[in-house]
């Protein structure tokens, strides 16, 4: 190993081209490939730029293309050359310096390196557990370093819009109390007060309206957020926020602020210009057309209500479903007449994950309607079926009936695999969409009351405040979602700025006035000392990044990510710790041979 010594590196290994034949340069960067040409070596050396090529030639300096020899895989190395141009044959126009190659006059080794568990100048599947553990190695790929790096232009562009638009950068505590968002809380014990446990934070909620009661106006933060909740492909134990919440606003001000922030980051990012405002839909169309208050809307397939025409069907599986209140509905998939049998059977399969409990099908042809089931329909209902679908030859219709909930999850997720299946939705498309008025409360069945669909500080819709004490299920909230694609990216709402609406609130949510006061004491005691009307929004930056680069995983745009069991094969955490540390937070240690 040497030292770089006087040696100053004055390019990076993505600057050079033919504006800069016959100057002499320093580079630095690792080894990516050693190439042996009768005699003649040649090195790609990359860095986080880019990659250079660099030659060792023995008719020109025999030592030093002996110590080239050496060279292996991912060493380090530092090199003083003269750029040349590349002999024609030899040009690369797929890298930016593939016109030239660097003449060395001086190589150092400034560090060597074992064989890594994993080539990285090939595309080779590597399994996801050994990508993390050694995720340092998995970043030099240029592939997923360059997520990081449009991460960060991502989040400067955010920063520089909300800094423009006069909001203010305030942290909050990560050891706090906590709030709300639906999920279990990560806790941290408690050294100094025995018993006691701080929770990381789900979100900046209530600290981000306290700042607003504080007169902070407008509040943001680029922030780290933590749920102990089942991971799927898009979700984190930590995740980061784009959170925001500003004083004396209204929805309107807050979606044309927010979509002024996402043109900015579009623009900066991937050069995309987009076009605000973005499509809005309420929820219950959501719900009606799509299944879901996430919709990909790129794509038709949308849900048709066959209820009322069915409603006295001689089918007696969607008759007696209708008769206890529930729906029946139908996508035309268009053009799907052909399905085979397998293909009808998987999609059975497929929509039975999500609680269907059969997939009745209808193949339209020229002169019939193929399927098992069509003998039970009347002319009269196989016509209005036909209207209400716009069913022509070649179409298959896949039927859900059940609980109309059952029916939206089941269709929904249909829809998507219909439009994978068929290809509908090109790639590298951004659809935006924001979903309003959503419902404040849902009833949990299982818990038997209702939870709010948001969080406990959404503001109900001010016109349907009597409906609070009578039918809350049937209030909307102030809230909102912004959609891409089909996922969620942010969610928001104007607030609950009144105590004594805050307690109803409470009070709807089976929130007794004690518990209230015991967990969000601080909360109400704020509103009560003047807080102003408020509201804002939180967006998922992983999530939207992982959109942006159209990654299939969550995980490839975040520098350390969990595995799916949240654990860090890198670090290995989470780990076991030394008794005495559990002793010192009042655990107990013998906590397994007592489980
Ligand atoms: P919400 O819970 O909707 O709202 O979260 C905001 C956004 O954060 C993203 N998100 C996640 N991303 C990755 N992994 C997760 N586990 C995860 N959970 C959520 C989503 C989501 O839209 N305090 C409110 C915001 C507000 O009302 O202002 C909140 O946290 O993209
Ligand atoms: P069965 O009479 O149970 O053999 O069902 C006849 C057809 O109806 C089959 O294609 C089933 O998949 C379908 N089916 C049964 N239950 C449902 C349901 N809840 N929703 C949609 N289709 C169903």
């Amino acid at each position: 190993m040497e030292s770089m010594g006087a040696l100053r590196r004055t390019h990076t290994c993505n600057d050079l081209g033919l504006d800069f034949l016959d100057q002499e340069i320093i580079l630095m960067g690792w080894v990516l490939r050693r190439r042996d040409h009768g005699g003649v070596i040649f090195i790609d050396l990359r860095d986080r730029w880019g990659i250079t090529q660099v030659v060792f030639n023995p008719e020109i300096n025999e030592e030093i293309h002996a110590k080239a020899h050496q060279l292996r895989s991912e060493w380090v190395i530092a090199v003083r050359g003269r750029v040349v141009r590349r002999p024609g044959s030899m040009e690369n126009p797929k890298l930016k310096t593939g016109a030239i190659e660097i003449l060395v006059d001086e190589l150092r080794i400034l560090n060597t390196s074992e064989t890594p568990p994993f080539p990285l100048d090939e595309d080779i599947e590597v399994s996801d557990n050994l990508r993390l553990q050694y995720r340092y190695l998995d970043l030099r790929r240029p592939e997923i370093a360059k997520n990081l790096i449009l991460r960060h232009q991502a989040l400067q562009s955010v920063r520089t819009y909300l800094n423009d638009n006069n909001f203010l950068e305030i942290e909050t505590p990560m050891l706090t109390r906590s709030t709300p968002e639906g999920a279990r809380d990560y806790l941290v014990p408690s050294r100094v007060n025995a018993g006691k446990f701080f929770a990381l934070p789900q979100s900046p909620q209530l600290f981000k309206q306290i700042l607003m009661v504080a007169g902070m106006d407008r509040y943001y933060q680029i922030v780290k957020c933590f749920r102990d909740e089942d991971l799927r492909a898009d979700r984190q134990p930590e995740f980061t926020q784009i959170d925001m919440e500003l004083s004396f606003i209204t929805e309107d001000e807050i979606i044309t602020i927010v979509e002024g922030m996402i043109k900015a980051l579009f623009k900066a990012t991937k050069d995309i210009d987009l076009q605000p405002p973005f499509r809005q839909m309420t929820y219950d169309e959501a719900i009606r057309r799509f299944g879901t208050d996430r919709p990909d809307v790129r794509f038709g397939l949308e849900l048709v209500d066959l209820t009322e025409a069915l409603r006295d069907c001689g089918f007696k599986v969607f008759n007696s479903i209708i008769e206890k209140g529930g729906v029946v509905k139908a996508i035309n998939a268009k053009g799907c007449g052909g399905f085979s049998r397998k293909d009808l059977d998987d999609l059975t399969e497929y929509a039975g994950r999500f609680g269907a409990r059969g997939m009745a099908w209808i193949k339209v042809k020229e002169d019939e309607w193929q399927s098992p089931i069509t003998k039970f329909f009347s002319e009269e209902e196989l016509k209005a079926m036909a209207e209400a679908l716009d069913a022509q030859p070649g179409d298959l219709i896949l039927f859900g009936a059940d609980k109309a909930k059952t029916v939206h999850q089941v269709l929904a997720e249909l829809r998507l695999e219909l439009s994978r299946r068929l290809g509908l939705v090109t790639e590298g498309s951004f659809n935006f969409l924001w979903v309003t008025d959503f419902p404040l409360l849902e009833y949990d069945e299982e818990q038997k009351r209702y939870t709010a669909v948001h969080h406990p500080f959404t503001a109900p819709n001010e016109d349907q405040l009597a409906l609070l004490e009578t039918n809350p299920g049937e209030v909307k909230s102030r809230a909102y979602d912004l959609v891409l694609n089909g996922t969620e990216i942010g969610g928001g709402s104007i607030r609950i700025h009144s105590p004594a609406m805050q307690k109803t609130v409470f009070s709807a949510l089976g929130i007794e006035a004690e518990e209230a006061q015991e967990k969000f004491g601080f909360l109400l005691r704020a509103l009560e000392l003047g807080a102003p009307p408020h509201g804002g929004i939180a967006f998922g930056v992983d999530r939207l990044m992982m959109l942006l680069t159209g990654s299939p995983s969550i995980r490839d745009v975040i520098a350390f990510p969990k595995t799916q069991k949240a654990t860090c094969p890198l670090t290995d955490a989470p780990s076991s710790v030394a008794r005495k540390q559990l002793t010192e937070l009042h655990l107990r240690p013998d906590w397994k041979e007592k489980e």
